[in-house]
């Protein structure tokens, strides 16, 4: 087997248990790598490390209070005897149009889409083996918006943002930071129903129903026809995590949406 990129050995996935996150940290494990999965719900870490005993670890922790975050690559370098990656795919979204943001969902969504991965991006550059790697997961909505994403379509242009001043600040030690920006991608996130303000949420068959035309119609979205799938995300993640010479970049895949006028 021939030796894996820097950036790929040992890394940290933060929304480990789920989706995207989840996908990363299964392409990581399959090509031989170490990996330190983290969240809050402690069932899904643990589904991660029981399918993968010696490869993964669990790390729970709720990215929106500091006290818990702070310091959480060092654990994963001493849970896994290294760090040469870490990945940013928690996140969370609220779609709530202007004049109806709640001062909780915007609050909520700047801290773990922007400051949580800003501050994990902080440590990585102390933390992180030279030569390694961080790739953030934002989204077409940081440049693209909706009329529902203002607080999360600026956290996520906010993260590009801090992407770049991190890939400066580590590449003196070759440290690279980069991020990738899906389209809609088939994942929890996007099963959650869009209500109208005050809208109460659907119930039972109509609830399924609901979910139904939400993913044909975002699905429809896209110039390829469909919603992306997580596996195809996590490929693009996994090269930038070992690509030596590309920092500071972002990777746009989203079945060609940006593409739409
Ligand atoms: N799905 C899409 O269409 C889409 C498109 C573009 C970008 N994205 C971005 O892709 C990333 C992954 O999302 P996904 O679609 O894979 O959805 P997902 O399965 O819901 O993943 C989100 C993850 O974030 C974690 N998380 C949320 N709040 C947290 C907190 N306070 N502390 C720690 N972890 C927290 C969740 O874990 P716990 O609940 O266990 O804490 C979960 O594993 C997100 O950053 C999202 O914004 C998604």
């Amino acid at each position: 087997m021939s030796p894996q990129p820097v950036g790929t050995g040992k890394v940290l996935v933060t929304g480990g248990g789920s989706g995207m996150g989840l996908a990363v940290a299964e392409a990581l494990l399959r090509a031989g790598g170490r990996v330190a999965v983290t969240g809050r719900r402690v069932d899904r870490l643990e589904a991660v490390v029981h399918a993968w005993p010696g490869q993964a670890v669990a790390l729970p922790c709720d990215l929106s209070s500091p006290s818990e975050r702070q310091g959480l690559l060092a654990r994963a370098r001493e849970a896994l005897g290294g760090l040469d990656g870490l990945v940013h795919s928690a996140g969370v979204v609220e779609h709530q149009p202007p004049g109806h943001i709640s001062e909780e969902a915007l609050r909520t969504q700047l801290e773990i889409n922007l400051v949580a991965p800003l501050r994990l991006g902080e440590e990585a550059l102390s933390v992180l083996e030279d030569g390694g790697g961080m790739v953030f997961i934002a989204s077409t909505l940081a440049v693209r918006p909706l009329t529902t994403s203002a607080v999360y379509s600026a956290a996520k242009a906010g993260l590009l943002a801090a992407m770049r001043s991190l890939a400066m600040a580590g590449a003196s030690r070759r440290i690279r930071a980069n991020a990738v920006c899906p389209g809609v991608v088939d994942t929890e996130m996007v099963r959650a129903p869009r209500l109208s303000p005050g809208e109460a949420p659907p119930e039972g068959a109509d609830l399924e129903k609901r979910i139904s035309a939400q993913l044909a119609y975002l699905g429809a979205l896209h110039p390829l026809g469909r919603l992306g799938k997580v596996e195809e995300v996590a490929e693009a993640v996994v090269h930038l995590l070992g690509a030596p010479w590309t920092t500071g970049t972002e990777l746009v895949i989203d079945g060609g949406l940006l593409l739409r006028e």
